[in-house]
């Protein structure tokens, strides 16, 4: 049986980072991986140019049952020192809205990036391995492989979450969790679209395409100003990615339409000053046309401003400023981009991320109960925990 000091399951974001922090500190790495590629989420992330970190990351970015947990590996690695690492390679980027850097290329530069740092590190991947199992033995842990057996001093999980199935994701880091006593904590698909029920579907289908600026408030309170997207299924764009984070299923979430502006102040001002004028044409200046048509009724719409009471207006305002609206649920993990729940901070150190009861083992990245906002968030939580273990296994 061949012996590794640490040993990596899971060749993504987390674990080549992981793998190569303690490749440097002199550490004998392996990391396995079942697929066939490395870097697969990184590869289709940010449309092909993956938003490798944010200019401003803060802890209040991050959805974890224990908000202070993410604290101490988000200021141990920060956005700025994955920046320093992308520079040095020569990689060029650009920032986007909200501090978001994108490669100008293609994604493929990260993973060529953190296969280049594993390779100096000495670390190596073995891919297309199939775990079937793994044990605790008195100083560490041991590996039965479809490439071997195998022992380690400190075994990472870095197996993801699992969203987007069809790129190999599986719940298998959840089950070694469980299989050592850990809790994992309730899963669902996050930043993800929603779906219309189908009275809704029937209404507002055909306004597949329209994107228009908002803010969109959850149940709790959290709200985020981005752009919302009609889709053939239901409600898409940043902004219902990211309210999806803090949405539970049956709430209402509440769409301002015109965001940043009192519509009532609006219509009053409109019929002061064009008090014959259709309320159709008075939203279309400020709306897509064909969104107020599926909005309101034809016959109200054909009302002069004029002809409006005072409360018709004031809901007509409402409904502009604060649209409730119940959607049916999400796309689920078929295209999430992440998922919410995973292993419980509780059970793992903050600095580390070893498990507090289980001497060498660690857990990285999205399987745990750890999810950020859009905007190159997740992909921070996986370099900041990968280094976190990189440094202590
Ligand atoms: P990741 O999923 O990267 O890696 C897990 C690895 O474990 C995979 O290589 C997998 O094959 C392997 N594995 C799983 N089960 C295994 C098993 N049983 N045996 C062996 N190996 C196994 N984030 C962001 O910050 N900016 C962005 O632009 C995007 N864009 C984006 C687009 C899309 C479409 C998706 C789906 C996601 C994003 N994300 C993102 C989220 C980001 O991709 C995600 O948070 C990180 O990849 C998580 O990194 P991990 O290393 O934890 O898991």
């Amino acid at each position: 049986m061949k012996h590794h000091d640490v040993i990596i399951i899971g060749a993504g974001a987390a674990g080549l980072m992981c793998a190569a922090t303690a490749g440097y500190r002199g550490r004998d790495v392996l990391v396995i991986d079942n697929a066939k590629q490395a870097g697969r989420k990184i590869l289709i992330s940010g449309g092909g140019r993956c938003n490798f970190t944010n200019q401003k990351v803060e802890p209040h970015q991050f959805i974890c049952g224990n908000p202070h947990f993410v604290k101490s590996a988000l200021a141990r690695y920060r956005s700025s020192d994955f920046i320093e690492l992308v520079e040095r390679h020569g990689i060029e980027y650009h920032e986007r809205d909200h501090g978001q850097l994108f490669c100008n290329d293609s994604a493929k530069d990260i993973v060529t990036m953190l296969m280049t740092e594993c390779e100096w590190a000495g670390v190596k991947v073995k891919l297309r391995t199939e775990i079937f199992s793994v044990s605790k033995t008195d100083s560490g842990f041991n590996l039965s492989t479809s490439n071997g057996d195998f022992s380690c001093t400190s075994l990472v999980i870095a197996t993801g979450g699992l969203s987007m199935p069809k790129l190999g994701a599986t719940p298998y880091g959840y089950k070694l969790a469980e299989q050592f006593g850990l809790t994992v904590l309730p899963t669902s698909a996050g930043l993800v679209p929603f779906t219309w029920h189908a009275e809704q579907k029937a209404r507002f289908e055909a306004l597949s395409g329209i994107a228009v600026p908002s803010t969109i408030t959850a149940q709790d309170g959290t709200q985020f100003s981005e752009a919302l997207l009609f889709t053939h299924r239901g409600l898409s764009g940043p902004a219902v990615l990211q309210i999806s984070n803090y949405w539970q299923a049956g709430e209402a979430i509440s769409i301002n339409l015109l965001p940043g502006e009192n519509a009532l102040e609006k219509i009053e001002l409109a019929l002061k000053n064009h008090p014959k004028q259709s309320l159709r044409n008075t939203l279309s200046h400020w709306l897509p046309k064909r969104l107020v048509e599926a909005l309101y009724e034809e016959a109200q719409l054909d009302k002069a401003l004029n002809q409006l009471g005072h409360g018709e207006r004031e809901h007509l305002a409402q409904s502009l400023n604060d649209w409730s609206i119940v959607m049916n649920g999400t796309e689920g993990y078929r295209t999430a981009e992440v998922t919410l729940g995973g292993v419980d901070t509780n059970e793992l150190s903050s600095k580390t991320m070893e498990a507090k009861n289980v001497s060498g083992l660690y857990f990285i990245g999205e399987v745990m109960d750890v999810s950020g906002w859009l905007g190159g968030f997740n992909f921070q939580w996986a370099w900041s925990s990968g280094v976190a273990a990189g440094l202590a296994v």
